[in-house]
């Protein structure tokens, strides 16, 4: 019965990075170039913490609705989360999912963010959505996976502009 001695083995790898995934209304006023504007601040103090907190994810916003998924040490995640969900630039923030996840899937950014533009609305129909986004109706699964292919567009559209330069 030696077999009955040898510790049980956990299968793979820890599972470390907290991974949240939210949306909210998006009460941020003005026109596009008024939200830009505020959206660049929101982004650029987004990122200055989230390098300290160790944070990446990814924020997908229009006029009407913000979605963001936060990935990281799970007590930060929950620290920045409040935080967020605390703001006046958004209302009824609520979470859509929260899971443990083995790998980061925003890894090379503190927080990148897409504005639904014309330029990125082929991104959104190859995902099946034409009209405006109803984030109540959405799967954690749909959001991650229309973020990683705004983050690929962003990505392939900085580097033509850098071959363009
Ligand atoms: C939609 C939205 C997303 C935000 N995302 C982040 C974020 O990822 N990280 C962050 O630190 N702040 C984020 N903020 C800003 C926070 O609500 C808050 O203003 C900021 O963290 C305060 O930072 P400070 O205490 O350094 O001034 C977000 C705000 C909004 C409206």
């Amino acid at each position: 019965m030696l077999h009955m001695l040898i510790p049980v083995q956990r299968q793979g790898p820890a599972l470390m990075i907290h991974q949240l995934v939210y949306y909210s209304r998006n009460t941020v006023p003005g026109g596009d170039r008024a939200m830009l504007t505020n959206m660049r601040e929101i982004l650029s103090v987004s990122q200055r913490n989230n390098s300290r907190d160790g944070i990446t994810g990814f924020l997908i916003f229009d006029k009407t609705h913000f979605v963001q998924i936060l990935e990281g040490d799970r007590a930060k995640v929950t620290e920045t989360y409040t935080r967020i969900a605390r703001d006046s630039r958004h209302s009824a923030a609520a979470i859509i999912n929260v899971r443990d996840v083995e790998a980061r899937l925003f890894p090379n950014w503190t927080m990148g963010g897409a504005m639904r533009t014309p330029e990125v609305q082929e991104v959104y129909l190859q995902h099946g959505f034409g009209g405006p986004l109803e984030p109540s109706r959405l799967k954690s699964e749909q959001i991650i996976r229309l973020a990683l292919d705004l983050q690929a567009f962003e990505v392939s559209r900085r580097q033509g502009q850098r071959l363009a330069s």
